[in-house]
């Protein structure tokens, strides 16, 4: 029995059903595409992160396992479940709420892996999350991030056929594969099928991420109140992927106030 995704408001299913959030970590494999992070944040010498659409707290735990101060955030409660059963978990903040609700925790940065940054699709939640990402920061704080480089145009790899695996998972082998539903640029929807081979379910969850390119990503930082200090090539996935590294434009350094 195929299950369809629901589309409404709130995280999409493939983060929010509590069956697909617990083999998420199994499907997406090795996670060095969060090494950039790790370097980054030791770079800015930062103590407290907060890391915004933090899933299932692969980098969360990570973090705190080194001894920093962490808080993850996500809207998904059944992502969230899965982050607290891990090793580490327990010196983690877990928050469940939207990037609007960020905490004004004073962090040394604020992190958003997994391009979590593409999941908000109009202007109006896109500058809602940096007013809401700037206010967690403090005075020298910085928000690191990631976006997929539309000039790539990575949608056009996302088919069934160049998608297509089966994966041992928590759940047993499931059969996944990503399907593009729409590109109606610069907004590109897709579906994920997920196939329990042991159990015969099939859950179906449907997105749509945004696509920003840097003069987009730099303009409304910039109105935001932010400021660019580095765009990287993710290393992981190179010219694929922007990593922006950016300062709060009124950071004492800026405005030549002691330290
Ligand atoms: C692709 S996952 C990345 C998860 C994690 N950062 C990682 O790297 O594994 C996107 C995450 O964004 C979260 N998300 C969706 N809408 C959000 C929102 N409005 N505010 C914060 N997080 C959101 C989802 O629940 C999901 O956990």
């Amino acid at each position: 029995m195929t299950e369809p995704s629901t589309p409404g408001t709130g995280p999409d299913r493939i983060f929010a059903d509590p069956r697909l959030a617990e083999i998420y970590d199994d499907l997406d494999g090795v996670r060095d595409d969060l090494d950039v992070y790790e370097t980054v944040i030791a770079e800015l010498d930062a103590a407290r992160v907060l890391d915004i659409g933090c899933g299932t707290g692969v980098l969360a735990c990570r973090l705190a396992q080194r001894g920093l101060d962490v808080i993850g955030l996500d809207p998904a409660a059944a992502s969230l479940d899965v982050a607290r059963s891990k090793p580490g978990a327990q010196s983690v903040s877990w928050l469940l709420g939207s990037a609007r609700d960020a905490p004004r925790v004073g962090a040394d940065a604020v992190t958003m892996t997994g391009n979590v940054a593409q999941v908000f699709v109009t202007d109006e939640s896109w500058s809602a999350m940096l007013t809401a990402a700037k206010g967690a920061l403090g005075i020298d704080g910085h928000l690191v991030f990631e976006t997929r480089d539309p000039a790539f145009r990575g949608w056009e790899e996302w088919t069934r056929e160049q998608s297509i695996a089966v994966t041992p998972t928590a759940s047993g082998a499931v059969e996944s594969w990503v399907e593009l539903t729409s590109v109606e640029l610069p907004l590109v929807s897709f579906r994920w099928t997920f196939h329990f081979l042991g159990t015969g379910t099939v859950i179906e969850s449907d997105s749509t991420l945004r696509f920003r390119d840097l003069d987009e990503i730099e303009s409304s930082l910039t109105r935001a109140g932010f400021t660019i200090r580095d765009v990287r090539d993710a290393p992981d996935r190179p010219s694929r992927e922007f990593i922006v590294v950016a300062s709060r434009t009124d950071r004492r350094s800026e405005t030549g106030q002691e330290r």
